[in-house]
């Protein structure tokens, strides 16, 4: 594992004029290492505002996230800071979770260093907010709720904490010397917080603060009887909302392979409502590559291309792969820089020299 105890940067946006009645030392953090969970930070963000939080709305991004993005978070969060990613590189604990992918939630830990807050609230970027929880900030550290799939163990998805330089140590040492048990940040806090199943019953917080949507089928009937009661929705899982296609004529999300329930679909196209009324009239604003292909709208085809008002002192570095990966397969290809003719002939060349 390679740690950095450098680096971060806070781009705090002075675009908000604070109203009299918000909080300004307790934050709503989420996290961002891609362009793809940046538009899930910034449905996140939206519906927080939605609810009338009156808390402040920060976010946390590598620096492999475009200009384009950083410009839009500025929009809609407080505050902007940047860290350096953290991996947890365990290809066989991810494994077993079956989210190779997923060594980078580790990157989360850096939200115990945002101590210009008191307390915070982590959310996860594939969560979407439906009701005002700012009630939240009354819980301590560390309050979460089950992980539906081992109920003793917390979901790290949504969980309230206290910033804290010393915390941030401590979880890097564990990491380094007892590692996660599945390869992510989950695995790493339940080890750290380890008397969460036992200690205090207060810090177990209700299934509707983080309803993982794609497993509300799995007792339907309590579904049925306390799904309006919902506040967070959480996407868990490997398909996102934002991977599904959204039909502009008809203004509904079309269903595809995988999706487990109707509650699912319920759930990704109020998603998808918040980024049609709020995202994308911005992304639109900013002039990119927003084609709409046959009246279908799939976010593939959203360039993470430079803004030519993207913040100071934010430099971006090569994609990820798994991006790259994705805008490729979405027909998003970057002609003019990574993707030129050029750099085409190259890859092909050594390819065919290695045979
Ligand atoms: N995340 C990220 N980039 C990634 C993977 C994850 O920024 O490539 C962040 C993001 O905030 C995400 C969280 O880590 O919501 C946890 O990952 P994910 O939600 O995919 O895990 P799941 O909840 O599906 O297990
Ligand atoms: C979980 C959580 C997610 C976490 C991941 C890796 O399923 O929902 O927040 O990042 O596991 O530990
Ligand atoms: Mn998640």
């Amino acid at each position: 594992m390679r740690y950095s105890l450098h680096g971060n940067l806070c781009l705090c946006s002075r675009r908000f004029k604070m109203a009299a009645s918000q909080v300004q030392d307790e934050a709503f953090v989420t996290l961002a290492t891609n362009d793809r969970y940046a538009y899930g930070a910034l449905v996140l963000g939206h519906s927080l505002r939605a609810v009338n939080t009156t808390r402040q709305l920060a976010v946390m991004i590598t620096p492999t996230v475009s200009s384009l993005m950083r410009q839009l978070l500025t929009e809609v969060f407080h505050c902007i800071t940047q860290v350096d990613p953290l991996d947890s590189n365990d290809e066989a604990n991810l494994a077993l979770l079956t989210r190779p992918e997923l060594g980078i939630t580790f990157s989360k830990l850096h939200c115990w260093r945002l101590t210009q807050y008191n307390k915070c609230v982590f959310m996860d970027a594939d969560t979407l907010v439906l009701r005002n929880i700012d009630d939240l900030f009354e819980r301590e550290e560390l309050s979460a709720a089950p992980d539906v799939g081992w109920p003793d163990l917390f979901n790290s998805g949504v969980f309230v904490f206290k910033p804290s330089e010393e915390t941030y140590r401590g979880l890097l040492q564990c990491a380094m010397t007892q590692g996660s048990f599945d390869g992510g940040d989950q695995g790493l806090l339940n080890t750290y917080f380890s008397d969460w199943g036992t200690k205090d019953i207060a810090r177990h917080l209700p299934f509707i603060y983080n309803m993982t949507a794609s497993r509300a089928y799995s007792y339907l009937p309590a579904f049925v009887k306390f799904g309006s009661d919902v506040k967070v929705v959480h996407f868990i899982g490997a398909v996102k909302p934002w991977e599904f296609t959204y039909d502009t004529n008809t203004g509904t999300v079309l269903t595809c392979e995988g999706i487990s329930s109707q509650h699912e679909l319920t759930f990704i196209q109020a998603w998808w409502d918040v980024f049609v009324a709020k995202v994308k009239p911005r992304v639109e604003a900013h002039q990119t590559q927003f084609s709409e292909k046959m009246g279908q709208l799939s976010l593939g085809s959203v360039s993470p291309i430079t803004s030519p008002s993207s913040p100071p002192a934010a430099t971006t570095s090569p994609i990820d792969s798994r991006t790259r990966q994705w805008q490729w397969e979405q027909g998003q290809i970057d002609y003019l820089g990574e993707d030129r003719f050029e750099n085409i002939m190259k890859k092909i060349d050594e390819k065919v020299n290695n045979k």
